[in-house]
């Protein structure tokens, strides 16, 4: 970067439900000698969180390029909560990839994670710009639990991953989904094209997996990891594929779950549907009540190897809510990290091939997962 900046990072989206624990989050682990802002386009909803945490407040609408040019200049790096992020998230990325501006943000939408591949990859590798979206439960865990077990096992073998979770449901993450339906973009990955089982039984978890919601998320995102990391030392080598589950106790429950996210998927891709969610879902703004997001978890288990004789299985543990606690833990040490300049190259990356090590050293740091 040719110029000083006047902030080392600025939490953009900072008023919104994970952008205020965000903020929280930020608040408790910064360094003190961090120069850091919140951002967000209604001024008065800013300054409260300014004021609360002792820190600056800037206005910034998505929608206005101006505005947003003008935050990407005086940053180092962005974190933003501004979801649905194919609505407000275009002029904010091209701004940072104008300034030279770290950045990373919660978004889970593939279509316009796409996007920004075909449109910014090469540019900012070449100028050393690193973009990381999906920093949020989609995807650090999985794509940080799947690197750590591939540098372990240094086996070109498929790994299956099988969440366990209990948290709620934001509002915003729901009108994601229906930004989403509204433009006939809520799908499986375009590029994921083999037909698969939904649900079917594990032995040796003694359990069954039903289809997931973010698996199709999580997987893309893993496969970029590989894709990524195939021409260095870290590799997963041409063996290697990435499918994921929901794992649950009972053969019922399996087909429950299978039959609800059909349910969800449906509604999401019809007006009806649609206009239902919006009337009777959570609300932007709404999101779990602060004892269910403490009491929440994610249980990741990796089976390495053929279902039925795995050649390794490693558990994680991740401390809270998905959709929050662990959400803007991964988001907070993912700006930290960028911000103490430990971004291992540019483009637009995955947790793993950006940060890999470094950022699992912070999340254990701050006790957010444990290997069980
Ligand atoms: N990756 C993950 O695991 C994960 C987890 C949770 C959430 N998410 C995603 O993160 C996003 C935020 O979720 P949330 O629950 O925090 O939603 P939320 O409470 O509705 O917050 C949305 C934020 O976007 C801001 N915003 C809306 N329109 C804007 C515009 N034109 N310009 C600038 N900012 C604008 C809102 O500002 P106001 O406060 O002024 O309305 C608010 O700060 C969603 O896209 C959700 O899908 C991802």
């Amino acid at each position: 970067m040719s110029h000083p900046r006047k902030f080392d990072l600025v939490l953009h989206g900072a008023s919104g439900f994970t952008g205020q624990l965000a903020a929280q989050e930020l608040a408790a682990h910064a360094p003190a000698h961090l120069r850091w802002a919140v951002c967000g386009r209604s001024q008065a909803r800013v300054a409260q969180i300014a004021q609360k945490h002792k820190v600056p407040a800037l206005c910034a609408d998505g929608l206005d390029r101006a505005a947003v040019d003008a935050l990407a200049a005086q940053t180092r790096v962005v974190l933003s909560c501004a979801g649905p992020f194919s609505l407000y998230g275009n002029a904010l990325v091209d701004a940072c990839v104008k300034h030279g501006t770290h950045y990373a943000d919660l978004s889970g939408e593939l279509p316009w994670i796409h996007q920004l591949i075909a449109r910014h990859h090469d540019a900012c590798s070449a100028a050393g710009t690193t973009l990381i979206p999906a920093s949020g439960f989609d995807s650090v865990p999985a794509d940080l639990g799947v690197w750590a077990l591939q540098q372990e096992l240094g086996a070109c073998v498929p790994i299956h991953g099988f969440f366990a979770i209990r948290g709620g449901f934001n509002g915003g993450t729901l009108h994601s989904g229906i930004a989403l339906g509204e433009r006939g973009e809520l799908q499986a990955d375009p590029l994921e094209q083999q037909p698969r089982r939904q649900v079917f039984p594990v032995p040796s978890l003694a359990a069954w997996a039903a289809p997931f919601l973010m698996a199709p998320v999580n997987e893309s995102v893993v496969r970029r990891s590989a894709a990524l990391l195939a021409p260095s030392t870290q590799a997963y080598g041409e063996g290697f594929a990435y499918h994921e589950h929901l794992l649950v106790r009972t053969r019922s429950k399996a087909h429950t779950m299978a039959v609800l996210l059909k349910l969800s998927n449906a509604m999401l891709n019809s007006s009806l549907g649609r206009k239902f969610l919006r009337r009777f879902g959570p609300k932007p703004g709404e999101g779990p009540s602060a004892q269910s997001i403490r009491e929440g978890y994610a249980r990741l288990t990796l089976l390495a190897g053929p279902l039925d004789q795995p050649l390794a299985q490693r558990r994680w543990f991740w401390n809270g809510d998905p959709s929050n606690q662990i959400t803007v833990r991964c988001l907070v040490q993912t700006g930290l990290a960028l911000a103490a300049g430990e971004a291992q190259r540019g483009g637009v990356l995955t947790p793993a091939s950006a940060l890999g090590a470094t950022l699992l050293q912070r999340l254990f740091a701050i006790d957010a997962m444990r290997i069980d």
